[in-house]
């Protein structure tokens, strides 16, 4: 008999007839009910087992985390939960799991401990909803920009240029780093490295989709990046997951259109494709919601956050309004902001950007025409000579979910940049040659898919939403 996974019976559920499932056992209750999950759905199937007419050492292996193969006849369930259950005819135990050593015990863990745990947390319905959510969201990714005739082009992981100029960059070395060969002034000799010179980790696709872009034209990356920002917060990874579209000939308005489209696309698409997930993570989060102070609740549950991100328009507000805003804000005069907000052309805060999009406007925000100076190289010049055609999106409870903008395609004010920004031209050659061969207005940016995941399932640590996190002390398994 074939065997069937749960998704697939479950959709059509053929009463009285015999079926084959195999998964884990979530739990077992009264030496008589299996709640079945083979990760396919989040929900589990009752298997009703004869235990009477078992063998007791059979019945003492149907243990939580336990692997099992089961036939049996499929009939309309007299209990309550659920509509059809398995009336148990052979069981077999494939994996057995102690229940004195077995991590994941059928009761509340906390997610610190699951994280420690992270190579058996996707066996809880919350992980199993939340990493299923992940790979149907990386899906709709692709398919909106297939749909749109976007090629996808995968830009390489190890690099020599520091796409953002922070500097926060891990080393690719083979050299022995307790005897590194030295040059004449006693500095690291990179030249006898694997690749004859310093590399890195990337920080971004993006210069390298711009060379794609300015011939193929609309160009997307999907890839892992890295940074070695020692930011312990609940939304940083050192290696996360970006998609940076770079498309030739828009501007920063097409750029912010295409955005915006994107995000909701992909977002109606998992409340379309995801409903028992998210229905879920919506349960779940009404939950955690309620061990919360009245005044630190959402006001809104997830689906319901979801369908609003959808289908409001996102508001556009430029950087210099927004610092209007700000400065003229309750929390900033009544000193409430860690850092309060006093002139032009300070960086915003993770505060500041959530009073603006939980607070003031309640709603995603996008920022554009940030000051030059706390923005990155390759971002455009406006006429004012103080401010670049610069865009990031903010999301209420996630903060900045996207940063992109129109890149700088003049070579001259390019090249300028680059020296008043003291980056090393040269290693940049080729993405000045763009510059000099039919060099066009382009646009990109990028999009944070772990935050994407965090906003999507309303889970509130980013550590929860990708298989292995790896963040400052940190890189277990
Ligand atoms: O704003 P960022 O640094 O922009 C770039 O890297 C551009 N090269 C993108 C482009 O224009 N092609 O990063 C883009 C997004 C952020 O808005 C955020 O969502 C996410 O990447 N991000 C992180 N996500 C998790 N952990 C981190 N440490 C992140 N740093 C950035
Ligand atoms: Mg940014």
């Amino acid at each position: 008999m074939k065997h069937l996974r749960l998704a697939e019976l479950l959709k059509q559920p053929k009463k009285y007839d015999n079926v084959t499932v195999q998964g884990w056992v979530r739990t077992f209750r009264a030496n008589r009910f299996i709640a079945l999950n083979d990760g396919s759905t989040i929900e589990n199937l009752q298997c009703v087992v004869d235990f009477e007419n078992t063998d007791d050492l059979i019945l003492k292996k149907i243990n939580t985390g336990a692997a099992v193969k089961i036939s049996g006849q499929l009939v309309e369930s007299m209990g309550k939960g659920q509509s059809i259950e398995v009336l148990v005819k052979t069981l077999q135990i494939i994996g057995e799991a102690d229940p004195e050593l077995y991590p994941i015990q059928p009761k509340k863990h906390s997610f610190e401990y699951l994280r420690e745990k992270a190579h058996l947390r996707i066996r809880t319905a919350t992980f199993g909803a939340v990493m299923r959510i992940r790979s149907v969201l990386s899906f709709a990714i692709h398919q909106f920009f297939q749909d749109k005739g976007f090629y996808y082009v995968h830009t390489p992981i190890i690099t020599g240029s520091d796409a953002e100029g922070a500097g926060e960059m891990f080393r690719v070395s083979v050299l022995d780093p307790k005897n590194p060969p030295t040059d004449d002034n006693g500095a690291i000799d990179f030249k006898q490295d694997f690749f004859g010179k310093e590399t890195k980790l990337t920080v971004s696709g993006q210069l390298e989709a711009e060379t794609f872009a300015q011939g193929l034209g609309n160009v997307y990356t999907f890839g892992p990046t890295f940074r070695a920002e020692n930011s312990n917060t609940s939304r940083h990874l050192a290696e996360f997951w970006m998609i940076e579209p770079e498309m030739a000939f828009y501007d920063l308005a097409d750029n912010m259109d295409l955005a915006e489209e994107f995000i909701k696309y992909t977002l109606n698409y998992i409340l379309e494709k995801c409903d028992k997930d998210l229905t879920f993570l919506d349960q779940r989060l009404e939950q955690e919601e309620k061990t919360k102070p009245q005044n630190q609740r959402s006001p809104m549950g997830l689906i319901e956050k979801i369908k609003f991100v959808v289908e409001n328009e996102f508001k556009r507000v430029s950087y210099t309004e927004a610092i209007d805003i700000l400065k003229n804000s309750k929390p900033n005069k009544k000193k409430k902001f860690n850092y309060l907000v006093e002139e032009w052309g300070t960086d915003l805060q993770s505060e500041h950007e959530r009073y603006l999009v939980e607070q003031h406007f309640n709603a995603p925000v996008i920022l554009f025409d940030y000051p030059a100076k706390i923005k990155a190289f390759y971002m455009r010049m406006n006429e004012d000579q103080k401010t670049v055609r610069a865009m990031d999106i903010l999301f209420p409870g996630i903060g900045e979910i996207v940063g992109g903008s129109q890149r700088e395609e003049r070579l001259d004010v390019l090249e300028q940049r680059i020296k008043v920004m003291g980056i090393d031209a040269e290693e940049l050659w080729w993405y000045l040659d763009l510059r000099r061969f039919g060099s066009t207005p382009h646009s990109g940016f990028g999009l944070g898919f772990d935050r994407l995941v965090l906003f999507a399932t309303g889970m509130s640590n980013i550590r929860d939403v990708i298989p292995f996190p790896r963040t400052p002390q940190n890189a277990s398994f």
